[in-house]
């Protein structure tokens, strides 16, 4: 039986390695593509999904534009790591498929309303804004969901946007507050494992000798966005964060975490965004959030070239 899910992001270089990963992937039926402002603005992460579509040969695929900023706070966007247009590393054709009519949230809440409960996962790969509006507007639709698995936030790592804070959930806190508050089972795919999946030199070439404008592209990518972590952590390679979510649901054993007590600061500029996750146990907060910490990198680059190859 497929597994269905709906890919909320913000593509992206790494999200557009998450999207093709589940096009790759029989197990995953993808009923739609909701686009949210993060790594770049509205316009540019709802083109470049369809960008990817098409370079997966997938123009039937369901793609829609969400929310173009944050609840409450001005969008911040990350171009000096995805290049100007989100996807820099390789020139690809415009789009042609259309996006769909209506709004993301309202193809989220329909979409969610119409299925038996239990029967969606939600993939959200960016800030949360699109997914915390579709909750706050049609609260019926929370116990539909069989669960949310994202990226986003770190505890060991804490924060690669501010000291203290990971993209995703720094861009817009107030709505990650309400999805980890929302009671709904969630998996944390935080720094802490996103940054144990370091590209290497082997694993990129690995994309290419696929020897299809597919892996071709996905070695483009990680090249580019290469340099600038590299730079920046001084590490190995760069992360792959956004494909973790979908690997886990891949091959959950791939991955290791707590699950815990994680709860988002809205308050402090100076923490904004920051993911206080209850790692030692140490209150009583209600655990509400499988914190993932470890994760097997080849598996998982096993995995992500063997279905990047089959697009
Ligand atoms: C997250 O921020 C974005 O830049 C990436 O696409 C990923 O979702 C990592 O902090
Ligand atoms: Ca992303």
């Amino acid at each position: 039986m497929t597994r269905k899910i709906i890919i909320d992001t913000d593509p992206g270089q790494d999200d557009a390695v998450a999207i093709l990963l589940a096009l790759g992937s029989p197990e995953l039926e993808v009923l739609g593509i909701t686009c949210v402002a993060g790594n770049v603005p509205l316009p540019l992460t709802s083109k470049n999904a369809r960008v990817i579509c098409e370079l997966a040969g997938r123009r039937d695929v369901k793609v829609f534009a969400g929310c173009e900023k944050p609840l409450q706070r001005p969008l911040v966007t990350a171009e000096y790591v995805h290049g100007k247009t989100g996807l820099d590393g390789i020139e690809l054709p415009a789009p042609t498929m259309p996006l769909q009519d209506g709004h993301a949230v309202d193809f989220l809440i329909e979409t969610l309303r119409a299925e038996a409960p239990g029967a969606v996962t939600l993939c959200p790969l960016g800030p949360l804004t699109n997914i915390a509006t579709a909750l706050q507007r049609a609260p019926d639709i929370a116990p539909k969901i069989a669960e949310i698995v994202l990226m986003g936030g770190a505890y060991f790592e804490v924060g690669n946007t501010t000291p203290a804070a990971e993209f995703n959930i720094h861009v817009d806190p107030q709505a990650a507050e309400i999805v980890f508050k929302s009671g709904i089972p969630l998996v944390v795919m935080p720094l802490d494992v996103t940054h144990k999946v370091l590209t290497t030199r082997a694993r990129v070439e690995a994309f290419r000798a696929l020897g299809t404008p597919v892996g071709h592209a996905v070695a483009s990518w990680t090249d580019f966005f290469e340099r600038f972590d590299m730079a920046k952590y001084g590490s190995q390679g760069a992360p792959l964060h956004d494909p973790c979510v979908i690997a886990y649901l891949l091959r959950p054993e791939l991955f290791e975490g707590r699950h815990i007590n994680v709860e988002i600061e809205t308050q402090s500029e100076l923490t904004m965004g920051m993911t206080v996750a209850d790692w030692w146990g140490v209150t009583d907060r209600p655990r509400n959030a499988m914190f993932m910490g470890k994760v097997d990198a080849e598996g998982f680059y096993q995995l992500l070239t063997e279905r990047i190859g089959r697009l």
